[in-house]
């Protein structure tokens, strides 16, 4: 580690810096992840989700770019704001935790760098391409439209790439360390981390084949059948593995629970193996509905054990300095983390109820239930409101500096749930009443705007809670 000059070595969250308290916080390997995340949630996430719903209404073709917009949103929803914070939050706090040193920069540096570049080419060229051929013309007229569309294969081509040799990174970070029967804690999380790889794999690895010999009007859309399981491997694996193998942990740190259950938490790993499996086995056997019904199923029930694993509605320890003043309620990142599971209890109910009518024998009493609705209880809500709550303790720390400012840390949360609400209304309402309200675009689109808030305030929390630059900061070598 080398110490140099510097002012502001910046990013979107503030930069590293080292700081008054002069603890090493170097950016590597995490704080370039945390700012793509952010950016990516930004823009072609929120916002082209609220323009994707606000399409009716914009100067755009509302078929070939809303279906295009659509994918580009929820690639750099799913694999943006949370695969890059996923892989940042990993590659720092997981190897300690083993007891493993961190991965070397240079090597982390060089697949950000494709990473980055893969994902931004992906998700920026897409909706670029929609628009260079209006209307949707005979694979489009130019070069623009085979350009954007070349951009947008190679992109989620690079992408693969670089996230294969990211996780091949970590796995072999993670073999160095003390014996696992010394580190009991992290053994316990393994099957959560095979399971959140499997599924980041099999997502990136499905969006990267559906986008050779793209589809539909233009050629501008990643084959579908290759998008549905990307996505359900997304949401229903490596969203859900991730999380609740992240809180088994860090909810007795940060939110005075007592520690997880280890059977329910041991159930839950082994559901969204479980699920991992049957969708892996779709590919072989043919795709589709049987397969992605014994997905959510699974995942469904593995959210539900790791709900009672991680204790979150269950009451809280008193500290001794607390002299009876602590209350959840009264705590942003408890009600963020609380929220967050409350969006996740919704949403193993929905991906049962949606599994259910995947199996037509089991259909005809239960309302039926859309992905979408699933999607966005799990992402929108579950995924956002954790990535928010627990992101405010935890990348302060990573950083050398301390939780930010609480007013805005409040405004993000209370933001985010707006954001996660507006957006799954319309879906709860037509699950119940079997047809979609006629104000269900405007909310949608409104959803976005307070998406784009939510993440707005949250970079700012981020930033103030960063230590002040004092014109020295220490860097990795
Ligand atoms: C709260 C603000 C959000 C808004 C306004 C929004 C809007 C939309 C819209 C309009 C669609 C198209 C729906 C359809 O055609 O049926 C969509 C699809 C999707 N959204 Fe969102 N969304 C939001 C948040 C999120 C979040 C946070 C995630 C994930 C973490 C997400 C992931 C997805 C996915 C995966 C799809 C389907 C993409 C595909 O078909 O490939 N969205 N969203």
């Amino acid at each position: 580690m080398s110490v140099s000059r510097a002012g502001k070595t910046g990013g979107t969250a503030g930069g590293s810096a080292g700081g008054a308290t002069g603890t090493a916080a170097c950016r590597w390997p995490w704080l370039p992840f945390v700012d793509l995340a952010l950016a990516m949630a930004l823009v072609p996430g929120f916002l082209l989700g609220a323009l994707t719903a606000a399409a009716p209404v914009l100067p755009v073709d509302t078929g070939a770019w809303y279906a295009a917009a659509r994918q580009a949103h929820g690639h750099a929803q799913l694999m943006g704001w949370g695969g890059a914070m996923i892989l940042g939050v990993g590659l720092n706090f997981l190897p300690r935790f083993r007891g493993a040193g961190l991965p070397p920069p240079g090597r982390v540096r060089l697949l950000f760098a494709a990473f980055a570049a893969g994902l931004s080419l992906r998700v920026l060229a897409q909706p670029l391409a929609a628009l260079a051929v209006p209307g949707g013309g005979p694979r489009g007229a130019g070069p623009w439209p085979a350009l954007l569309r070349g951009a947008t294969a190679a992109g989620a081509l690079l992408e693969a790439a670089a996230v294969a040799g990211l996780v091949a990174l970590l796995v072999t970070t993670l073999r160095q360390g003390p014996p696992l029967a010394r580190k009991r804690a992290f053994a316990e999380m393994l099957p959560f981390l095979a399971a959140a790889a499997g599924g980041l794999l099999l997502a990136v690895g499905a969006w990267a084949w559906g986008s050779i010999g793209m589809e539909g009007p233009g050629g501008i859309l990643v084959r579908a059948r290759w998008d549905l399981l990307a996505v359900h491997a997304a949401v229903l694996v490596l969203v859900p593995a991730i999380s609740v193998g992240m809180s088994v942990r860090l909810f007795p740190l940060y939110l005075r629970l007592e520690p997880a259950r280890p059977g329910w938490a041991r159930a839950s790993a082994l559901f969204f193996l479980a699920a991992l499996a049957a969708l892996v086995l779709s590919v072989p056997l043919g795709g589709g509905t049987w397969f992605y019904g014994a997905g959510a199923a699974c995942s469904g029930a593995g959210l539900l054990a790791g709900c009672a694993a991680v204790r979150v509605f269950e009451r809280r320890r008193a500290f001794p300095g607390d002299q009876g003043r602590y209350r959840a309620w009264a705590d942003p990142v408890a009600v963020g983390a609380v929220t967050a599971y409350g969006w996740g209890v919704l949403g193993a109910l929905g991906a049962l109820l949606y599994a259910l009518d995947r199996w037509p024998a089991a259909r005809s009493p239960w309302p039926r239930v859309g992905f979408d609705l699933v999607v966005h209880l799990l992402g929108a809500g579950f995924m956002t409101l954790l990535i928010i709550g627990i992101g405010a303790v935890l990348l302060p720390g990573f950083g050398g500096g301390k939780p930010g400012s609480r007013a805005l840390l409040w405004t993000a949360v209370l933001l985010a749930n707006a954001a996660a609400a507006l957006r799954v209304v319309p879906g709860l309402m037509s699950a119940a009443a079997g047809s979609a309200p006629p104000w269900t675009l405007p909310v949608t689109a409104w959803a976005g705007v307070l998406g784009v808030a939510a993440a707005g305030v949250f970079t700012l929390y981020l930033r103030s809670s960063w230590p002040r630059p004092t014109g020295r900061v220490l860097t990795s070598p």
